[in-house]
């Protein structure tokens, strides 16, 4: 049943996880029987707030281009300080039985990384392997597009969407490494085996500039406290 404006009826299952300085809160609800996961930044500081405006944005404009491809849990609402998600039932990567990782499973994985791709969103964050699912079907699913660039109007997208999905596949590379080396191809080994100077600049530069957003609401955070 589709979730409508007009649902009434939401019940709290269980805290996913607590909010921090600069993460949302994660919890799994029931709306009129479905299970759904809200990401809720109005829990915390006003920094926290900030935050999430910012990235409820780019991950709200992500999930609009990505509506109904196979793998990725539609965006149900947007509200002021939260967005609501379709549940994934399965598990993040890292706590996924080893035996579903196969290449099957990896196969479907870059399919729905190129369809992204072709529709003009980079993740930004698939080196964090909690951001991607296995379901209890063996199928992936990827989540957090709060990093994502969406390809528009904004120059500096165009710019650097096709660094990020090179960062994109390199992390799938990366992730298999961790999980199912033996899996690996030749052509994943080489794409991790080298890493262009843009990349690497970029990557610099996003670092110093995530380092600075967490410094600055671990200091709103002791504030106000
Ligand atoms: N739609 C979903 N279905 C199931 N689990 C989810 C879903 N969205 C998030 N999660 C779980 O919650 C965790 C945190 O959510 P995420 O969107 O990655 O937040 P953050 O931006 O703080 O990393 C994910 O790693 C995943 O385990
Ligand atoms: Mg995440």
């Amino acid at each position: 049943m589709p979730v409508t404006a007009e649902t009434t009826a939401r019940e709290l299952v269980e805290v996913l996880r607590e909010h921090g300085a600069t993460r949302a809160e994660i919890r799994l609800e029931q709306w009129d029987g479905r299970r759904v996961v809200v990401k809720d930044f109005g829990v915390g500081t006003w920094a926290l707030r900030l935050i999430g405006l910012v990235l409820m944005a780019r991950e709200w404009r992500a999930h609009r281009r990505l509506v109904g491809v196979p793998g990725i849990p539609a965006c149900l609402r947007r509200e002021r300080w939260r967005l609501t998600f379709e549940c994934v039932e399965g598990a993040p990567m890292p706590l996924a039985d080893p035996e579903a990782l196969t290449p099957e499973y990896f196969a479907r994985l870059y399919d729905l990384v190129r369809e992204m791709h072709a529709r003009g969103v980079a993740h930004g964050d698939l080196k964090s392997r909690n951001n991607v699912l296995v379901d209890i079907n063996g199928l992936p699913a990827v989540v957090d597009f709060s990093a994502a660039f969406t390809l528009g109007r904004n120059p500096v997208e165009a710019l650097v969407v096709p660094y990020l999905k090179v960062e994109d596949l390199r992390a799938i590379g990366k992730a298999k490494l961790r999980s199912a080396p033996h899996l690996l191809t030749a052509e994943e080994e080489q794409l991790l085996a080298h890493r262009p100077p843009f990349v690497r600049a970029a990557t610099a530069f996003l670092h110093q500039v995530r380092l600075l957003i967490k410094r600055v609401s671990a200091m709103a955070h002791r504030g106000m406290k």
